[in-house]
């Protein structure tokens, strides 16, 4: 079996070597075929991936591509993880929208409306250039456009990854007193707009709204990716448990003013700390056992993409939350809409779970973010000004034409360079 890795120099990369080694038997004898347009960072971690598989006996071999085509070639599964333009074009992504007063984001909204139409073409160009037959495993974000556009625009075959519902779950466990393991919540919606009423420990369910009852509020605590103070307020009064992503619709004013205080962009950070990041990953390739830090995409990122690949490849039928058409698993919203969903993955795809509808309280909130979604999906594809403009007047963060327009016209000429379908 062959595995293409689509930005195998990403920082990601050693937490997908760890997620290779732990799935390594169920994996014996497959290729990766590791493909980046930067080749020292490619080199890097291709070093430490041959190293850590020789450490622990794992029958993986990896070659190095830097010609997409070479890549693919032969792959039944293409694991895509990239971000078009880099962490440069995420400082954009993130800055133009909080200079017309909208949270910049580099997935929620005219943030990752932009990166939308810089990663929908690569996905598009990969989806031709793949084997007939082959899945596409995406963690390019926005997910869930990404997702959409090659589903409804392609005949290639696409399973939509983001971790986030695990690092919620095991931040609900932690506000609400429950052991992390054999907790499961049924997260349904869309990527980094999910909402989960029910919560089972060991496969007995619990009674969501008590828990809420008793829940305190707690100070402080937040990180880039979690705000539990603030999950812990809305779930108080929404009665169920929000996505950390929610901070973003319903806190919006609140967040860009702290994003505006804070000065630098989560982009500028990440820049300022990945030299660092990548001399050290260096330097454990060198080593006959290396042991990388996880800094990028630590917990459970790289172990659930080789799961659901395993999922796909051994036709296990396992439960997994992901990306795919709705096909009617969450009544609230269109039968080919991308929704995450859990889902039973197997040969054939992932099979979407019947979970009802979505709660009142965010139904119409999640509806016009998948109208949103669907504009941008399209506006990413065809380039058509028009439909893009629609889409970020769709957005809830935006609902005025001027800003729409205003950061339209900036991002389209910021990002020009990766955008040849606005030529
Ligand atoms: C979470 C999200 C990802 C996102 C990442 C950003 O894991 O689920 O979709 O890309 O956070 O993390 P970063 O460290 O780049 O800000
Ligand atoms: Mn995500």
């Amino acid at each position: 079996m062959r595995i293409a890795i689509v930005g195998a120099g990403s920082g990601y990369m050693p937490g997908i070597v760890r997620g290779l080694l732990h799935r390594a038997d169920d994996l014996a004898g497959t290729e990766l075929a590791c493909y980046d347009i930067d080749a020292a960072h490619l080199d890097v971690m291709t070093r430490l991936a041959r190293r850590m598989f020789a450490a622990r006996g794992a029958a993986l071999t990896v070659s190095s591509h830097t010609a997409l085509k070479a890549a693919l070639d032969g792959a039944s599964y293409v694991f895509t993880t990239f971000r078009p333009g880099g962490l440069a074009a995420r400082h954009l992504d993130e800055s133009i929208p909080l200079k017309h007063g909208v949270v910049g984001q580099e997935t929620a909204g005219p943030g990752g409306f932009l990166m939308a139409l810089r990663s929908v073409p690569v996905l598009l160009d990969i989806a031709a250039k793949a084997d007939p037959g082959a899945w596409i495993v995406n963690y390019t974000n926005p997910t869930n456009v990404v997702t959409d556009a090659v589903a409804r625009h392609t005949n290639a075959r696409i399973i939509g990854l983001c971790d986030q519902f695990a690092g919620d779950t095991e931040m609900w466990a932690d506000l609400l007193g429950l052991p992390s393991d054999g907790l499961e919540a049924d997260w349904i919606g869309l990527n980094h707009a999910t909402w989960a009423q029910r919560l089972r420990l060991d496969g007995r369910e619990l009674d969501v709204p008590l828990l809420l009852d008793d829940l305190e509020v707690p100070g402080g605590g937040a990180t880039p990716w979690r705000d539990p103070s603030r999950m812990a307020e809305l779930a108080r009064a929404l009665g169920f448990l929000p996505n950390s992503y929610s901070k973003y619709y319903f806190f919006h004013d609140e967040v860009v003013a702290e994003l505006r205080a804070k000065g630098t962009t989560r982009a500028q950070d990440i820049l300022a700390m990945l030299p660092g990041y990548y001399a050290q990953v260096a330097a454990e390739a060198g080593k006959a056992d290396p042991d990388p830090s996880r800094e990028r995409g630590g917990g459970e990122h790289g172990e659930f993409a080789v799961d659901v690949i395993c999922a796909l490849a051994r036709d296990e039928g396992r439960r997994m939350i992901v990306n795919t058409r709705n096909d009617g698993a969450v009544a609230s919203l269109d039968a080919d809409a991308i929704v995450e969903v859990p889902s039973l993955v197997g040969r054939s795809g992932p099979v979407p779970l019947t979970m009802g509808p979505l709660p009142g309280q965010v139904r119409g909130l999640t509806q016009a973010i998948h109208a949103y979604e669907r504009l941008a999906s399209d506006a990413a594809v065809t380039g058509d000004r028009r439909t893009a403009l629609q889409a970020l007047m769709a957005h809830p963060f935006v609902r005025s034409k001027h800003t729409a327009e205003k950061i339209l016209d900036e991002g389209l000429a910021a990002h020009r360079d990766h955008l040849p379908q606005f030529a």
